[in-house]
């Protein structure tokens, strides 16, 4: 499985941080922000990635991670996106580089405590369709910035709202998805949304209408740094005291 850390954007809920430099280099802890999704796919044993990346700082990811072999990569692969266009149009970019196979994908300004090795093995058993990585999360001012999904009857998800004002769960979707490689055919059928970009939700809620899409739920924490200063600096205060990536 190839993997593919998606690091593009404009960040502009932590502008004016972000008008001087990408938000995935800002620090986490002791490191740039970047590190901890690169060193999360390393520990999950996938070493053969692309960086998404755009906007005017991108040179800098080239001069922190190089070739990618300091990190444990075998090969990094790097792609710039014009314009921010969503997230499903970044990964749109990584087509030519998956090149067939299943790809795990990571949104650079997501930190887990716990890696998520097993998501990958079951992903690889599944063979075909989508699986992501949910996490419980109790404070609904939370899920409002995020997607919930909603659950059947039979415990499968439903659909995946995008930042509901009425949270249909108190699980949301995190930013590591694993898709087959049907994904660049789903992307390529995707219309803007209202916000004019193409959505990850739209691509995980055409499996989920297929019944293709199975999940897990992370253990122990799991932050979205980019989604306020707040929670920035949360994620901060959580790896300085406990650490991330840990087994
Ligand atoms: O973090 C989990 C959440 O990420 C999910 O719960 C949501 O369903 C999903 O839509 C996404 O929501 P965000 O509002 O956090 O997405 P954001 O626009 O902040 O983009 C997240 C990352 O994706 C960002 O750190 C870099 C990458 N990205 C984003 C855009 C819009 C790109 O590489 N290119 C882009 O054009």
């Amino acid at each position: 499985m190839k993997g593919v850390v998606l690091a593009g954007g404009s960040g502009t809920r932590l502008h004016p941080l972000t008008r001087i430099t990408n938000k995935h280099l800002l620090p986490i802890y002791d490191r740039p922000m970047i590190s901890y999704a690169i060193e999360a796919l390393v520990q999950a044993g996938i070493t053969d990635i692309m960086l998404v990346t755009g906007g005017t700082h991108a040179g800098e990811f080239l001069r922190l991670l190089g070739n990618g072999h300091e990190y444990g990569i075998e090969r990094l692969a790097y792609a710039y996106q014009d314009r921010p266009g969503g997230i499903a149009e970044a990964l749109g970019l990584a087509e030519r580089f998956a090149a067939g196979e299943g790809i795990l994908v990571m949104l650079a300004d997501n930190i887990v405590e716990h890696g998520f090795a097993g998501t990958v093995r079951r992903f690889e058993t599944q063979g075909s369709g989508a699986r992501i990585l949910l996490s419980e999360e109790k404070d609904p001012t939370h899920l409002r910035h995020l997607g919930v999904p909603a659950f059947a009857a039979d415990g499968r998800i439903e659909r995946i709202v995008e930042k509901p004002d009425e949270p249909p769960s108190a699980f949301a979707v995190t930013g590591i998805y694993c898709y087959a490689p049907d994904v660049f055919e789903v992307i390529g059928t995707l219309e803007p949304s209202g916000r004019g970009e193409l959505e990850i939700t739209d691509v995980n809620n055409w499996y989920v209408e297929r019944g293709s899409m199975e999940f897990d739920v992370l253990e122990g924490f799991w932050g979205d740094a980019g989604e306020s200063i707040d929670a920035y600096y949360a994620v901060n205060d959580f790896v300085r005291a406990h650490g991330a990536n840990k087994g």
